[in-house]
């Protein structure tokens, strides 16, 4: 059952890696949708992630979600609104966690009340983190009853998002669904991140950096694979309802680094071990039965060789796009021990 046929879309975050993949994913699969992409564009945003969407489809402002002007301006312009925009990186969150407050939760709050004004179908982009996370050992996965027990300060501002949509949905009646997913890859993803941190120290010639004792799991998921999945909750998720999304791929984070040397003609064990992360979750894995059975929606890229070689490639194929943030990047990371 369709639920909501979006002519027009504000995308906040769109110039991020999963907002920006997306638009493209959107404008390739819905050519007849037209999309405002909202964004700051901060350290994370890049305006050339969004090089190659049709002119005619897009409309890019820069811009602030805790601009309650600007964000009521934009909803009075769309039918439907997909929420990107965050501070997402743990290690940042640890660091400064003022950002995600203000961004994370006040965003939010902003965009919320804005969606209630003007009756807006609101899907809300979260993550699995809300739920803490698993031992090594538990058979168990998240499901959507999963209680919340956020660890970060990052996780903990999602978490408290997630329960802004949740009660502007029952109190005011708000057309939200809540999306959490599992650890994206591929392209355009920022180089603080895992995987592309790990490729562009070996373009580079540094060594690659691997947190604690290397065992934490992640669930990664190809981001084209989140997208499609958020496309099937906006325009057939049930109003008030939280979907899981994951696409099986539970990996430890030494297999992965020893995959991606691999790949990249560098023996498997040349990475250098660093001091872990302050209360780093040990294990996310992701059941998407109900989003699988519910929406009929499957995932499309599981192989995770063959996405990671096209990563690779993609980081390969553009040093411009990463080379300026790499220093300032490791910097960071130095004075962290990491
Ligand atoms: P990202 O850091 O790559 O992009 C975030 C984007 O939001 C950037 O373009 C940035 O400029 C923009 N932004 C930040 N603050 C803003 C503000 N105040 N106003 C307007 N724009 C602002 O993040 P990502 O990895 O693409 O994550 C996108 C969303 O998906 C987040 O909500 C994140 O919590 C969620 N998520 C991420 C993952 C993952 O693996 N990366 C997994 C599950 C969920
Ligand atoms: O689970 C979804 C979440 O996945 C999203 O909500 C977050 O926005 C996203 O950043 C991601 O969070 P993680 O903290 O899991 O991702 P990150 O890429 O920072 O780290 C993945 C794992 O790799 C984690 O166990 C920490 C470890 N790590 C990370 C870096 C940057 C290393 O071992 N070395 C590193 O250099």
């Amino acid at each position: 059952m369709t639920i909501c046929e979006p002519t027009r879309l504000l995308v906040t975050g769109g110039a991020g890696f999963i907002g920006s993949n997306f638009v493209h994913w959107v404008a390739t699969h819905h050519p007849e949708v037209k999309m405002v992409v909202l964004d700051k564009l901060t350290y994370a945003g890049n305006l050339a992630n969004l090089d190659g969407v049709p002119e005619e489809q897009l409309t890019f402002v820069q811009g602030d979600i805790c601009d309650e002007a600007l964000v009521d301006e934009l909803m009075a312009s769309v039918d439907a609104v997909v929420h990107f925009a965050a501070e997402s990186h743990n290690d940042n969150s640890i660091a400064d966690p003022a950002p995600f407050v203000r961004t994370n939760v006040e965003g939010t709050f902003t965009l919320l009340e804005a969606a209630r004004r003007h009756g807006t179908r609101f899907h809300h982009i979260s993550t699995d983190e809300v739920y803490g996370d698993l031992a090594l050992d538990d058979p168990a996965r998240f499901t959507e009853e999963t209680p919340y027990h956020p660890s970060s300060p990052y996780s903990s501002t999602k978490a408290a998002s997630d329960m802004l949509v949740r009660a502007w949905h029952r109190t005011y009646g708000v057309n939200a669904t809540i999306s959490n997913c599992s650890n994206n890859y591929g392209p355009r993803q920022h180089i603080e991140k895992f995987i592309p941190r790990q490729i562009t120290n070996i373009l580079a010639g540094i060594r690659p950096k691997l947190y604690g004792d290397g065992l934490n799991v992640r669930d990664w998921i190809h981001v084209d694979d989140h997208s499609s999945a958020v496309w099937a909750i906006l325009t057939q998720g049930q109003a008030g309802e939280t979907y899981l999304i994951g696409a099986d791929g539970e990996r430890d984070n030494r297999t992965v680094m020893a995959d991606i040397l691999t790949a990249m003609g560098q023996e498997s064990d040349a990475f250098d071990w660093v001091r872990d992360r302050p209360g780093h979750d040990r294990r996310y894995a992701i059941d998407s039965t109900k989003l699988r059975r519910e929406l009929g929606w499957e995932p499309t890229h599981q192989d995770f060789s063959e996405g990671l070689a096209d990563t690779i490639r993609w980081y390969q194929e553009n040093e411009a796009w990463w080379q300026d943030a790499k220093a300032a990047t490791e910097q960071k990371y130095q004075k962290l021990g990491q």
